[in-house]
């Protein structure tokens, strides 16, 4: 058998544990774990590493970065969707202008498989799951964790899944995926911190693999994001790269696979990483405007953006870690400026969740208070797709808001429609 590559690492005491243990997502002291790997072992130079990466612009992104991501995974227990490879998106000239930032992008994680990022978490965990031989993946979920989590389960034939949701609490279409994925969907009278807390004791109780982002399988996996974007602007580093916050495990995924780059010496500049949360839950925003104090959990109150609606975010730690090591920043975001600048992006066609409003939104509202200077360049994450939460679109645009389009309902008659369209004055 080839030596491992990675192992398990406490984020405090640096006790090491096993990847192939079937049920270890804590150190037994009680803190996370992480992945850490022996990438020197590949003996590669900077070019060397690019080279390998260019040359597997065939393969999906999983396979392509796999070195850097999991390189203990044999190939063939690979479940993929053929996620990844996700557009980068150049902002016009008029959303650039209403942004107040000219050099502006947005990478569309919402163009994925199951229409959010948390598909590249999983071809890692559910992949992992395959390799281990498990026979129960399980997950609590805002929505779009459970939808990917079943769509790859659903894959695997000796795979069953079990979802924890807050019931209530996420989107019709959302609810509509593990289901049609054939995955137990139990609806919980909680929020999802409740859930959260239940799906570890239900997964330290039995045999159930979980995989909800403390697995940090799932956090090498989304590492691909930065990772791929960077190698799609050729390595030229923007100088923002800004994401919305919920449970923390995205934002530390991506600080995790561009610092791992920086080490490696592929890229010679680090980005600047900016965090965004909904004002209604916003634990890391109080931490960092605290200096980083402790995490203080807080209940957190209903908000547009419900894939956040997170009081006790699992990876605070590895998030306050990486936002530091990236000289980053937290800001927090209203549901209004949410909607507004999800509107006005939406309106360039490209359609963005009222999470990925929370990015953008914080993009702008940095940009407002100087935080991102004139002429930096910025890349918003858009982290799931528009039509996931339909509800919310069809709302902001019939009521009175800023840029409310109202759908017209008229009479079948042309000379109505024509009244309509304003063609008979
Ligand atoms: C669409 C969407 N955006 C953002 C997030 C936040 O990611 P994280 O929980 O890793 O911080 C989530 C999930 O929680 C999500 O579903
Ligand atoms: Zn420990």
């Amino acid at each position: 058998m080839k030596e491992a590559k990675s192992k398990l690492v406490c984020l405090d005491c640096k006790k090491e544990y096993s990847p192939e243990e079937k049920t270890r997502f804590r150190c037994d002291c009680g803190e996370l774990l992480e992945v850490i790997s022996d990438f020197e072992s590949f003996n590669r130079s900077p070019e060397n590493w690019k080279k390998e990466f260019d040359s597997k612009k065939d393969e999906i992104a999983f396979l392509r970065y796999k070195d850097l991501l999991l390189p203990d995974l044999p190939e063939d227990k690979i479940v993929t969707l053929f996620e990844g490879d996700t557009p980068l998106f150049k902002a016009n000239h008029s959303l650039s202008e209403k942004f107040g930032i000219k050099d502006f992008s947005i990478k569309h994680e919402g163009m994925n498989p199951t229409l959010s990022f948390k598909d590249r978490g999983m071809v890692a965990g559910v992949s992992w799951a395959n390799h281990l031989g498990v026979d129960f993946v399980a997950c609590a979920s805002t929505g779009d964790t459970s939808a990917a989590m079943a769509a790859f389960a659903a894959q695997c034939p000796s795979l069953n899944s079990i979802v924890l949701l807050p019931e209530g609490k996420i989107s019709f279409e959302q609810l509509s995926q593990p289901i049609s994925s054939g995955a137990i969907t139990i609806g919980l009278q909680t929020d999802f911190d409740g859930a959260m807390k239940l799906v570890q004791e239900l997964t330290k109780k039995h045999p159930i693999y979980l995989l909800n982002s403390m697995n940090s399988i799932r956090i090498e996996g989304q590492k691909a994001i930065g990772i791929e974007l960077l190698h799609q602007m050729n390595w030229k580093i923007p100088d923002w790269i800004i994401v919305p916050v919920g449970n923390a495990g995205n934002v530390s995924a991506i600080g995790k696979g561009i610092r791992e780059l920086h080490d490696l010496g592929i890229i010679e500049k680090l980005p600047k990483l900016a965090g965004v949360e909904s004002e209604k839950a916003n634990p890391l925003y109080i931490s960092y405007k605290n200096d980083w104090a402790e995490l203080k959990p807080k209940k957190a109150e209903n908000t547009i953006a419900s894939a956040i609606q997170i009081g006790n975010p699992v990876s605070f730690k590895k998030a306050v870690r990486e936002l530091k090591h990236f000289n980053g920043v937290m800001e927090q975001v209203s549901d209004k400026e949410i909607m507004d600048a999800k509107a006005l992006v939406d309106a360039t066609g490209i359609p963005v969740c009222p999470n990925s409003g929370v990015a953008l939104a914080g993009a702008k509202k940095l940009r407002e208070n100087g935080k991102i200077k004139e002429d930096e360049s910025v890349v918003v994450i858009a982290t799931a797709h528009g039509n996931k939460f339909s509800q919310s679109i069809i709302d902001y645009h019939k009521g009175e808001n800023t840029y409310s389009n109202k759908p017209k309902s008229v009479k079948a008659d042309l000379l109505e429609i024509e009244n309509a369209l304003g063609l008979n004055q």
